[in-house]
Formats: C-alpha cells, structure tokens, sequence
C-alpha cells in the first residue's frame, strides 16, 4: 500500500488490534510493547476499537490522553495506526442513562449492558452519541500524519433488533417499497394462510417469507446506514480513508452492498486449520479472500487473523510450524496489502485472554509464535514491492448473492441446503489448479469474463435474468448448477416453468421436478462414456433445444438428460442437475476451461493432489508467483515453465519442491 502523501515508498501493513487501554496502570508493559514491535517487524496497529469508556469516562467529558500517548508512542517507532471508532461497545454510563440504545431480542426482551454489539441499529440516542465521539476523534486525529486509516467500529454483525423502532422505519422502508399495502399482499402472497394485512402497521418482521426476506434486507440496508452516519462523522475533519472490517461467511449482512461506502476493503478470518476439514477450510479460506478482494477489484486488507489458536472456536487448534506464515501468504497472494493479527498482545482479562496474540503472557519475544510473526515480517520486508500491485485478472467469475443465500437456504423443499459450502464446493476447481476467480453478484457487469458460473441461484429477478441472458447472447459461457430462476426477487415462483423467463431460451431447458437423495443414496450419471455419482439432488429436466451431454444412468430418470449445452447468441450455456461428489463438475470445468482456453497462472500444480496451489499478482511489468502447499506432506517438484527470482532468497529456480505448509514467492518480468 503507498499509504499517504508523505510516503511514497510502497510497503505491507503488519501489525494489528492493540489495546493499550488495558496496560494503563503498567507504563513498563507499554515500553516494553514498543520495543517487540520493532523486534516483530510490525508497522501499523489498530487502535480504540473496544476504548469508549477511557475516551468518554463519564458522558461529555472526554479523555484522550491515553490515545493521544498510544499515537505518539507507535510514531515513535515509526508504527501507523487504524484509528477506530469506539462504537461496537458502549460505556456502562450510557446503557444506565439510555436502555433504549440496547438491542431487543425477537421474543421482544431488551438486552442490559454487558458483551458488545449488542447496540439498537436504529436509536436516535446511539447514533447521537457514536456521531458526536466519532467527530471528537476526527476533529483531533484526522489529519495526524500518524494515523494511516479510519476503521469504522468493529465487525458489524447484523443480529436483528426488534425494537420498535427498529419495526416502525421497517414499516417505512416496506411503504417506500411497495407503495400500498395491496401491492405488497401480491408480492408476499399473503392469501396463504390467510395472512393479508389491511395496513403496513400490521406487518411484523417474522412472518411469511417475503416479509423475512424483506427483514433481512432492511436489517443489513440499517447498519449500512449506520455505517455511513458513522463515515460522515468521521469525514467532518478528515480525508482518510476508511474501511470496516467484515467477517467470512457472516449471514445477516449483504457485504455486496457495502463496498461503495469504503475506501479499503478489509476482512477477519479465522478458518479452522488442521481440523478434519483443513483443505476444505484452505478453500474456503480463499474463496473469501476472493470475495472481498472481488468487492472493489483491488488490494484489501487482511485486519485480522490469530497468530495462533482462536479460543471460541469448540476445539482450538495451534497451527502447526509453516501455517501461520502460508496463511499470511495466501492472504497476500490474494491480494491483500496487508497482514494483521488479532491481538497484539494477550489480555489478562475476560474471555479472550487465551486467544491467540502476537506477545504471549510470558511477555518477550522469546516464543515460537512470535518468531513466526517475526519471520513473516522479515518476509513481508522483502517482498514490499508487490504491495499496491492487483492479482492476475480473472477470467472466471463465480457468482455469490446474499439475498439469493436467504431465500434459498429458508425455502422449505430439498434439506441439506448450504449455498456458502456449494458455492464454495464449485470454487474448489479452480482454486486448485491456480485459475484465478472472480467473485461476483448476479446484478454485477460480467461482460470480459469467458466463464461465469452460478450455483443454487435460485431467486433470479428480472434483471438478474437479463444480465444472465446479455452475457451468454453476447458470447459468454454460463455454467449454471441446480435450483437456477426458480423464485423472483420476492422469493415468488416464476410461472410457465424453471427456470425463470427467457432462461429456458438461454439453456433451451425445462426443469421439470426435483428430488432429493437421503444421506448415503447414490445415483449415476454417464456423460463422456464415464460413470459418476450423485450424491444430493436431482432435477428432472428436459431438453428444449439444447444438446444433451450427459444422462442419468439409474433410478426413475434413468436415460434422461441431466447434463446440457445449449448456443444461444454468440455464447454457450451449461446446466447440471444434479449435486454430484465433485468428481463430474471437475472433469466439466476442465473440458470448458480447455475449450475456452483459460489458463493455470502455474502449469505444475495442477499435477499435484488437492491443497498444492499457485496466486499470481502483477503490475503489467512483473510477475508475481505464490505457491502454496496447504497439504501436510511435501509438495515433491513443482516445474515452472520459465526461470523465476525467489524473492526471500534471491536464487534462480526453475522448479520448486514446498515443505508440508510452505509457500514460496517468486518474480519474473514479464515478457515484451
Ligand atoms: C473478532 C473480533 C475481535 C476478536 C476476535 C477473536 O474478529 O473483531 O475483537 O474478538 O474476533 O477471534
Ligand atoms: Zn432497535
């Protein structure tokens, strides 16, 4: 990241939450803080995230000695700082005076003080005060040359608040929407169940599901406008950027939708290494990096990661030597500017003092963690350049849709249900043999890609169903696996067949019925004079045009299509309909991909078994090569198609042989 006017030097953020807050009553802890952040070569530190109560001991008297020192201790070192906004946890003080800034729960019991994000979205009160302390902080720290960023409050979560006012602006947001309350019985369908309201006032938040999906939708659209209360407060003074940092896989917020509000995106992530699903979770790992990176096209920061076990997680594994470092890497690889811990230094206190942190209890530097952190440091160090630099351009989208995850996952057909993990599932290919990915919502532009691929998207609107159609006409591939257009926007099911309007032309299919398998079931399929299995869904669909590829080979639709191309316009459109083991769909991105003539950035990996992969960033002028080994035996060699610089060793290499969980980083310039 080039990371202000003065300094133009391009370099990676390492560092992470500090909260010096807690070692007031120790000066030597502080001191001593400041030499192990030289020593872990460490840069940039969040701070006041959790620090209302030391800013604002007592309502409107303020205290900012503690940040002012904090600030001016980490220059002293050089070290920038994320300056947060103290909003995810309030002051004893202001949950006495205001109860009604607490969250109210859906059986309608509001919450007392104590834990954090636990803040009504929508108080008047809340958003007054976090406005007023925000613009305290701006107006004296927003043009310090020492803070580097705004980070705006603290992992907005996105439980619902089921206040009353929180249920009176939904009832506004559904009168702005709907406009009368008869049109809104059409879209809920609210004659089912005998549920058609006669005003919008009647209209609780968990009823049919229309009205849940709407739920969902103005509960993220409320923190996303709290969130932009709390930019403009910070604005007041200050150009900054900032940023928020989000969460993997978190359910209530529809993150597509925030990214136009930040500067930088940034994210925390904690998947479970070396459990039962380590390669799984390596995957999933990266296909969020790819999210979030996907959300601006550009580098992002990784805010937070534990430098060694989690402590809320039901079994907390250490990570095992490398790991630290390869997942540190594989956020780089990705994409981030960036590599940050949660926590700098363990708490004494309270329930996260044995989570993982960059300084133990123990207090020196003399620890296998620390020596990891350390040694990525020195790392990051030599690889400085590739900072600012974008990853390799995609020519793969994978589309991912929050709201489309809510209706589906809340329909009431087909169990087993899991959009992330199918998603996810379909991801895998390409992670594996280093095809770099998109991620993108179905509304979002997918001209310029070559293959967009579309899982479970089962709520397809009108304009989702004309992108989907403008991409193939105008030459696209679109690969689309079960459940496609099935509902509109207000999860109602699209008359005259599946899937939705003109994407029985696009496909030239009809989908007819759907069954589902019992755990341990198995159908075949043979497509390419080969045998796979089913193992979850079957969709019984007919060909209306399209070319079959595939056929079910058992059980009641034995011999027909369950697998189909279709030419529509200049592009081709794919359907499989049925879940399978994984086994067909890679074999099927591989033909495409072949055929399409997209491309591994490292040829050698994709020898290799499931968890050897390669990223690749690049300014146009060089090349960057990551190669990640996530397994836990040695990769054995790697060959690479030209000689390349390993950028922590200086050597020339021409293939690479990684250790259980090594990566390595290599250069090259590109040619012409
Ligand atoms: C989240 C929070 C942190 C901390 C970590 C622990 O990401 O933002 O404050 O609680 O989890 O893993
Ligand atoms: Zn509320």
């Amino acid at each position: 990241m080039k990371n202000d006017k003065h300094e133009q030097k391009q370099y990676f953020l390492h560092g992470g939450d500090y909260n010096p807050e807690q070692w007031r009553e120790t000066p030597e802890i502080l001191h001593e803080d400041l030499q192990l952040m030289q020593k872990a070569k460490c840069n940039t530190f969040s701070v006041g995230i959790f620090s209302w109560s030391a800013l604002e001991p007592k309502e409107g008297e303020y205290d900012f000695s503690f940040l002012d020192e904090t600030i001016a201790n980490l220059a002293s070192i050089g070290a920038k700082v994320n300056l947060s906004t103290p909003s995810a946890a309030m002051p004893y003080w202001m949950a006495a005076k205001y109860p009604e800034i607490m969250k109210v729960n859906v059986d309608g019991v509001r919450k007392k003080f104590g834990g954090r994000q636990n803040f009504c979205p929508t108080s008047p009160v809340y958003r007054k005060k976090v406005r007023e302390i925000n613009k305290k902080l701006s107006e004296r720290y927003g043009r310090n040359e020492n803070v580097l960023l705004w980070h705006i409050s603290n992992e907005y979560y996105g439980e619902p608040c089921y206040c009353p006012l929180c249920k009176a602006k939904f009832r506004e947001y559904l009168k702005k929407k709907y406009g009368t309350v008869e049109r809104l019985n059409h879209e809920y369908w609210t004659a089912f169940w005998s549920h058609t309201y006669s005003s919008f006032e009647e209209v609780e938040p968990n009823g049919i599901a229309g009205v849940q999906l709407d739920w969902r939708r103005f509960t993220s659209e409320n923190y996303r406008d709290f969130m932009r209360e709390e930019i403009a407060a910070v604005r007041r003074y200050s150009d900054k950027k900032v940023t928020t940092n989000m969460v993997t896989a978190i359910y209530e917020m529809d993150y597509c939708k925030f990214a136009g509000d930040l500067d930088i995106i940034s994210f925390d992530n904690y998947p479970a290494w070396h459990s039962p699903e380590h390669l799984h979770e390596a995957a999933a790992s990266a296909f969020w990096h790819d999210f979030f990176r996907s959300l601006k096209n550009a580098p992002y920061l990784l805010m937070e990661s534990s430098p060694g076990l989690e402590n809320w997680k039901k079994y907390n594994k250490l990570k095992e030597n490398g790991m630290d470092k390869l997942a540190s890497m594989q956020a780089v690889a990705h994409g981030s500017d960036g590599v940050l811990y949660f926590q700098w230094r363990k708490s004494r206190g309270d329930s996260e003092k044995f989570h993982g942190a960059v300084v133990d209890h123990v207090g020196n530097d003399n620890t296998r963690i620390f020596r990891t952190v350390q040694n990525t440091g020195e790392t990051l160090e030599k690889i400085a350049e590739i900072a600012g630099t974008n990853t390799k351009r995609a020519e793969v989208a994978i589309l991912f849709d929050w709201e489309n995850m809510w209706a589906f996952e809340r329909s009431q057909f087909a169990g087993r249900k899991n959009y992330r993990g199918d998603v996810i599932e379909a991801y895998k290919f390409f992670w594996n043999n280093a095809i770099p990915c998109d991620i993108r919502n179905p509304h979002d532009d997918l001209s310029g890609y070559k293959l967009v691929v579309a899982v479970d998207l089962y709520m397809v609107g009108e304009t989702v169903e004309n992108n989907l159609t403008e991409y193939v006409k105008s030459g696209g591939a679109l690969y689309a696996k079960c459940f496609l257009g099935m509902v509109n926007e207000n999860d109602l099911c699209h008359p005259r067949g599946f899937p939705a309007g003109k994407l029985k032309e696009v496909f030239g299919i009809w989908n007819e019925e759907l069954d589902t398998l019992y755990p341990g079931d198995m159908r075949k399929l043979s497509a390419n004079g080969k045998e796979y299995a089913i193992t979850a869904y079957e969709e019984h669909i007919h060909a209306r045009g399209a070319t079959v590829l595939g056929q079910y080979s058992d059980g009641m639709f034995s011999c027909e299509p369950c697998f189909t191309e279709n030419s529509y316009g200049e592009g081709k459109a794919y359907y499989q309909a049925f879940a399978d083991d994984g086994e067909f769909e890679k074999d099927a991105f591989e033909r495409i991909c072949d055929a399409l003539g997209i491309k591994s950035v490292c040829g050698g990996v994709k020898e290799k078994t499931f968890g050897i992969t390669a990223h690749m960033r690049t300014d146009g002028k060089t090349e960057y090569l990551f190669i990640e080994n996530y397994t836990d035996e040695a990769s054995g060699e790697i060959a690479l198609e030209i000689p390349h610089e390993d950028m922590e060793t200086g050597e020339i290499v021409t293939s690479v042989n990684l250790p259980r969980y090594g990566v390595r980083i290599l250069k090259t310039k590109v040619k012409g």
